[in-house]
């Protein structure tokens, strides 16, 4: 068997959901587990969850039922809302939440058969433009949905464009915004992404929406997971399959595009970019070889790649780790140019996951 494996630690994201919780006592949180819960398995996540997240959040109809499927009564909430009219009477089926966030949703809604009532949340666009309704808007829909036979709960949601950032204007500006259209009677309120969760605590309102922080990885440049209480659950192992001796001017790799400087030491990693390794991590990104940190060189292949085992001793059949519980993710993707989000949810379906219950962590 190939030698490549990402391990999800389940009791580390039971941590990092209390760590959530703990941020903001007694609001609820929908545990957001789009794209297969980040890369780490939708399934697993959820059923690690089932007796403790409040709820949890999707980007589509389809994630939705995959959580239904293994949480009959959590409350589940589609982000984006429904993407046809037809989907209206699919989310009443699965008794989902639904945001709505444009007329059309808001018509497909108002006009849906008899059935059962839906939690709508008007998403509100308070500054990251990418959806939502604007003050006014959101007002005239409040109004249409207010008393409609289809609605339940009537609520209210927004996302923060640059939480990550501390002290950015534009938080504040949407915070404002958020604050603004309080004088309309919703039930519910949620405005938080994991940032917001962890930094700025005027946002908590009732739901959190913690994201990125479940699966141990920071949503800031500035401040690591650890130093946020986070445990990494993703660990992404290989194994050191070959190794040998390059002499100076020599070259290695695809392009031919590292050239030893001196008589090296050269170690073939099983990972590559079809695992979801990044393509385009440069060299020196670092990579564990039997727990010591060597730098990343040539270029990454499709199964492999290459690091430089020089300064270091190691055997073929060493464990490598390419991140998680000792390397976290989010040096890796600084070093590659991105962000730990990426480099988790990218993590190809090749790549067999193991899954390490409460008791075995
Ligand atoms: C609407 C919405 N809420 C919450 C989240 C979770 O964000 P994060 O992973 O930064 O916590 C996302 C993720 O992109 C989102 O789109």
């Amino acid at each position: 068997m190939r030698p490549l494996v990402a391990t999800i630690d389940l009791s580390a994201l039971c941590h990092n959901y209390a760590v959530a919780k703990r941020c903001a006592p007694g609001r609820e949180a929908f545990a957001v587990v789009k794209a297969n819960a980040y890369g780490h398995g939708v399934r697993e996540v959820v059923t690690a969850l089932h007796d403790i997240a409040d709820g949890f959040a999707v980007a589509s109809l389809e994630e939705a039922a995959q959580v239904r499927a293994v949480h009959d009564h959590a409350r589940i909430l589609l982000l984006e809302g429904c993407f046809e009219a037809a989907e209206v009477q699919l989310a009443q089926q699965l008794r989902l939440d639904i945001a709505v966030q444009n007329a059309a949703q808001l018509d497909a809604v108002l006009a849906a058969p008899a059935g059962q009532p839906l939690n709508i949340w008007l998403k509100l666009d308070s500054g990251m433009h990418r959806l939502g309704f604007d003050s006014d808007s959101l007002r005239a829909a409040h109004l249409a949905l207010q008393g409609s036979p289809g609605c339940a709960e009537l609520n209210l949601i927004s996302h923060f464009a640059c939480a990550d950032e501390r002290g950015h204007e534009l938080t504040e500006r949407q915070l404002e915004c958020f604050l603004d259209v309080l004088d309309l009677d919703f039930d519910q309120r949620s405005l938080a992404n994991s940032a917001a969760i962890l930094l700025i605590p005027a946002a908590h309102m009732d739901w959190l929406r913690p994201g990125i922080m479940l699966y141990g990885a920071t949503p800031f440049a500035d401040l690591s997971a650890s130093e946020l209480g986070l445990k990494p659950v993703m660990t992404l192992t290989a194994q050191l399959i070959a190794q040998r001796h390059v002499a100076a001017g020599e070259s290695v790799g695809y392009g031919a595009s590292w050239v030893a400087s001196r008589d090296s030491v050269i170690g073939t990693v099983s990972c590559g970019y079809a695992d979801g390794y990044p393509r385009h991590a440069p060299l020196g990104t670092p990579v564990l070889v039997d727990g010591q940190r060597v730098p990343l060189i040539g270029r990454v292949s499709m199964d492999m790649l290459t690091v430089d085992l020089t300064d270091i001793s190691a055997t073929v059949g060493d464990s490598v780790e390419l991140w998680g519980k000792q390397l976290p993710v989010d040096e890796v993707a600084q070093a590659a140019g991105t962000i730990g989000y990426e480099l988790l949810t990218k993590v190809t379906e090749r790549v067999p996951r193991r899954y390490l219950s409460h008791a075995a962590s």
